[in-house]
């Protein structure tokens, strides 16, 4: 084996999790090899996942608004119109700024790349393009990829996965969301806004089955405003192409009564799975969990030596940012620092509008452990910035400890709640109470501060502006 063809370690994925811990790793002083199979880095997130969605969001959520411009004293004469050519074609600059940007850093920290498919021909070595490859470590970052439902077949025409729901080449008059989840419920607001009529079938009786349970209905109750149609407790069993539209057969749980309706496009949105495929762990004695996911210690190694896998991969919520976090504490750990990833500490957003984020368990589960808790809710429509800009919808809810009052979970559902969960999972990581957060001086007119005004509630029961 040419020395060349020798790396100190070699990663399988280039998505937030892969590219992450190449850098890392290299800018450690080790030489590394990424793979990846697709022509750009980034994975899902990037290349047609988070970026494309989050780019279609803020579309879509400007054209809604800009039909409300007269409630702001703006008055624009004729009509507002979409253009969703234009719309998709910003949607390809932002994927192809930030891919050549991960292509940019891996030569500024001069991670070598593949572009093809990687797969294990025994533990040390990984044959690409028809070439080998060997490393003592060998992380394992490949992402996940849609699931679906017995008897419904992803065609990405009539029948979408996320991937095709982001790329419609006009908007479908009459769009189903199989799945009110996270992917469901944000390209059903994408296609909602520009004028599809979107019915969500959820199995559940509660959208976003992780969500607390006073903000799942505060966040139901704005959707079907803004125009969403909901079914719940409703398990979609089959799909049938017919006249070029689709007919969806749906149980509804609560009459056991099973119905069928048609729709111009489904979106199948009922959760990922780890993707696996063609890596060649037959070579290798990795073990794989009962769920598909790939069993790992807590420094994310298999049960082969030398082996290690993150990400979507290994067990945890399917997040950009979980990976982000477990490559980064991975690239260390292999040099022999030892930091860890807090995994009470990761925050999830939904970036709907209004947004949703929390950190930290919910309300019911800290019932049903028996954790002894204090509670304060402060609604945006008290909020002075809130007032200014329209932005009222919506709380924040505080939960800490009623004994030591430290803080143990934050829920907001409201304008920029993304943004605004950022103090919180400090707070919660730095160990702090919500006396602290009730003291600290915040910025004002800000929606930051109801932060400060739910940890006062939530530490005494009171604040000064509810
Ligand atoms: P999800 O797990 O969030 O939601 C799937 C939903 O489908 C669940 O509510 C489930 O009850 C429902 N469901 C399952 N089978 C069904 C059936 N037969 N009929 C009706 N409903 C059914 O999965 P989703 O939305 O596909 O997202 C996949 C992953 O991607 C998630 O794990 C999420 O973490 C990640 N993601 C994160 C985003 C973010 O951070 N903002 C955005 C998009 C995806």
């Amino acid at each position: 084996m040419n020395n060349e063809n020798k790396y100190d370690l070699i990663v399988i994925g280039g998505g937030p999790g892969g590219y992450v811990a190449s850098i890392r790793a290299a800018q450690l002083g080790l030489k590394v090899l990424c793979i990846e199979k697709r022509k750009t880095f980034g994975g899902t997130c990037l290349n047609v996942g988070c970026i494309p969605s989050k780019t279609l969001l803020h579309s879509s959520h400007l054209f809604e608004q800009s039909k409300k411009l007269s409630s702001f004293g703006i008055n624009i004469s004729g009509e507002v119109l979409l253009d969703l050519e234009k719309m998709m074609q910003n949607k390809y600059n932002a994927i192809d700024k930030l891919t050549s940007g991960i292509a940019g850093l891996f030569k500024k920290n001069k991670v070598e790349h593949e572009i093809g498919e990687g797969k294990f021909l025994n533990k040390n070595m990984i044959e690409v393009n028809n070439k080998k490859f060997t490393s003592d470590k060998v992380l394992i970052a490949t992402g996940s990829e849609p699931t679906t439902i017995p008897n419904i077949n992803i065609d990405e025409d009539n029948i979408v996965s996320s991937t095709g729901a982001l790329d419609f080449k006009k908007v479908p008059e009459k769009l189903a969301v199989i799945g009110g989840g996270y992917i469901g419920l944000e390209l059903g607001s994408v296609w909602n806004r520009l004028g599809s009529e979107v019915t969500v079938l959820e199995f559940t009786d509660a959208l976003v089955p992780s969500m607390d349970l006073d903000v799942a209905k505060i966040f139901h109750n704005t959707l079907e405003k803004q125009g969403i149609k909901f079914l719940l407790s409703t398990k979609v069993e089959n799909a049938k192409i017919k006249n070029g539209n689709v007919e969806l057969e749906y149980v509804d749980l609560k009459k056991d009564s099973i119905k069928k309706y048609s729709f111009n496009k489904v979106l199948v949105a009922v959760g990922r799975k780890p993707y696996l495929k063609n890596l060649g762990l037959e070579n290798t004695n990795i073990e794989v969990n009962n769920n598909g996911t790939i069993k790992v210690d807590k420094n994310f190694e298999t049960s082969t030596s030398g082996i290690y896998a993150i990400g979507d991969v290994i067990d945890g919520p399917m997040l950009a940012h979980k990976a982000f976090s477990e490559g980064h504490v991975f690239a260390e750990n292999i040099l022999g620092k030892y930091p860890e990833v807090n995994y009470n500490c990761i925050p999830a957003v939904v970036y709907t509008e209004p947004e949703v984020a929390w950190v930290g368990p919910t309300e019911k589960d800290l019932i049903k452990n028996n954790t002894p808790y204090k509670k304060g809710i402060f609604p945006f429509s008290a909020n002075a910035r809130g007032k200014t800009t329209g932005e009222t919808i919506g709380s924040i809810k505080f939960l800490s400890h009623k004994k030591n009052d430290k803080i143990i979970a934050v829920h907001i559902i409201g304008a920029h709640a993304g943004e605004l969960i950022g103090q919180a999972v400090a707070a919660i990581e730095a160990g702090l109470c919500s006396e602290d957060i009730a003291l600290i001086c915040h910025a004002h007119p800000t929606l930051s501060e109801s932060m400060k005004e739910a940890a006062s509630l939530s530490f005494s029961g009171k604040t000064l502006h509810f």
